[in-house]
């Protein structure tokens, strides 16, 4: 059955540029060319959107008997009583699954511990690794499908979705198969990077715990297709940019795409090596030189911020995304959902983005929405609103699409809408 939506307010199709890349520069806060005024409509049928136009032609040829209520149309009609509506979100960076508790780590960053510090006395990703590992297939799938769920009532449509928490073969290949079992149990279209390199394991050194990355676990991962991408915590206490590249690199020849986690707490020049690398994306990239920045530009590598992290461990809140519009440098926001920042909500980090970084909210929103969409490699998925695209769409309670991350304490979506029904 189809869907009818009438009486949107303003809509955010997001369609300035018929291609998938990505929107940046000014064209980032251009409503003119990416906002439909109030008074328009939209008729959605085989899970994809038919046709976008004014409301009442809409009705008069697809719902003539509607009077506010019923009609004997076959069509479910939504009436969106002026309520603005903005493509489904995409979330290109997530840690979805693992098991444990970090919340007393709070504390002993009060105390003036940094993240470091932390993880040198097994606390961090070392502390959820041991958690994880205990997991069966069952409990990560169902603690991935029920945080899916949540991220859904934040208007998210698709989210990548991580590896990291195993550190051994066997556990890594199980965050996997359960990413891809959640995928195919989800409406929330999900895309699985295997991110073995997220910290070494404490049962063996540091050159045989390489060595099982690139001998064991990355044939094993491109054997079973259970990956799209690879990741490597790219950083001054963990991976090395030397440790980092001989990875991607034999990632690329057994045939996965990178994107990386890099220059979150300095500057390792690892912006500059994702891009050397041709990686899809760069996430963090908090302190990368302006340098690096254009570099990453001018290769196509997407700049990924994941403002929830400066934000949990109370660093500085200065991520110079002005300076990207000014450069016309693309660039994404993502969550970083994971046990550290347990931040599902895309609206939420928009707002920290708004309010703290002065970010126009239309910016922001293309950087949630088409800008990931653009790294994801599926034509199904474009973070925006056009004819013959999947109907993923969110009813903001606001008028004006800028109201969709001005709530952080509350839920900014009436509806989402992923495939054309209703979640
Ligand atoms: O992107 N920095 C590395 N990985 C995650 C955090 C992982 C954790 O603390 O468990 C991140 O912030
Ligand atoms: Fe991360």
């Amino acid at each position: 059955m189809g869907m009818l939506i009438l009486n949107a307010g303003e809509i955010a199709h997001l369609d300035s540029i018929s291609t998938n890349s990505p929107i940046s520069g000014h064209n980032m806060t251009d409503r003119e060319s990416n906002v439909y005024s109030s008074g328009m409509g939209i008729l959605i049928e085989d899970s994809k959107i038919k046709s976008i136009s004014e409301s009442q032609s809409l009705q008069s040829e697809h719902a003539p008997d509607w009077d506010g209520e019923f009609s004997s149309s076959s069509l479910s009609i939504i009436d969106a009583k002026g309520c603005a509506i903005i493509p489904g979100l995409v979330d290109s960076h997530t840690h979805l699954i693992w098991g444990g508790d970090r919340s007393s780590e709070m504390r002993l960053r009060q105390s003036g511990m940094s993240y470091k510090d932390i993880s040198n006395i097994g606390g961090g990703i070392r502390r959820t690794v041991s958690r994880t590992r205990r997991m069966t297939l069952e409990e990560m799938v169902s603690i991935g499908l029920s945080r899916v769920t949540e991220a859904s009532k934040y208007g998210s449509c698709a989210m990548e979705v991580k590896s990291g928490y195993g550190l051994d073969t066997e556990t890594e290949l199980r965050l996997l198969e359960a990413a891809s079992i959640i995928s195919r149990n989800s409406e929330v279209s999900i895309y699985p990077t295997w991110l073995g390199a997220h910290d070494f394991p404490p049962e063996i050194n540091r050159s045989q715990y390489i060595d099982e990355l690139l001998s064991v676990q990355l044939p094993e991962v491109t054997s079973q297709g259970i990956a799209r991408w690879c990741d490597v915590f790219c950083e001054d206490g963990w991976y090395t940019n030397e440790e980092t590249e001989s990875i991607v690199k034999q990632a690329k020849e057994m045939g996965l795409e990178s994107r990386l986690h890099v220059d979150e707490f300095g500057d390792n020049d690892g912006l500059a090596l994702a891009a050397e690398l041709g990686s899809v994306s760069a996430d963090h990239v908090a302190k990368s030189s302006p340098e690096s920045r254009h570099k990453a530009s001018e290769a196509g590598t997407m700049q990924t911020f994941l403002p929830g992290t400066p934000y949990v461990l109370g660093s500085n809140l200065d991520l110079p995304l002005i300076d990207c519009i000014e450069n016309d440098w693309s660039f994404s926001l993502a969550t970083d959902y994971n046990p550290n920042c347990r931040m599902l909500s895309l609206p939420l980090v928009a707002n920290i983005c708004c309010t703290r970084m002065g970010l126009d909210p239309l910016a922001a929103l293309i950087a949630s929405t088409k800008n990931p969409a653009s790294t994801l490699g599926d034509k199904n998925i474009t973070g925006k609103i056009a004819v013959g695209g999947l109907a993923n769409l969110n009813i903001v309670w606001s008028s004006d699409v800028d109201g969709w991350c001005q709530t952080p304490g509350e839920n900014p979506f009436t509806q989402t809408i992923i495939s054309g029904n209703i979640v």
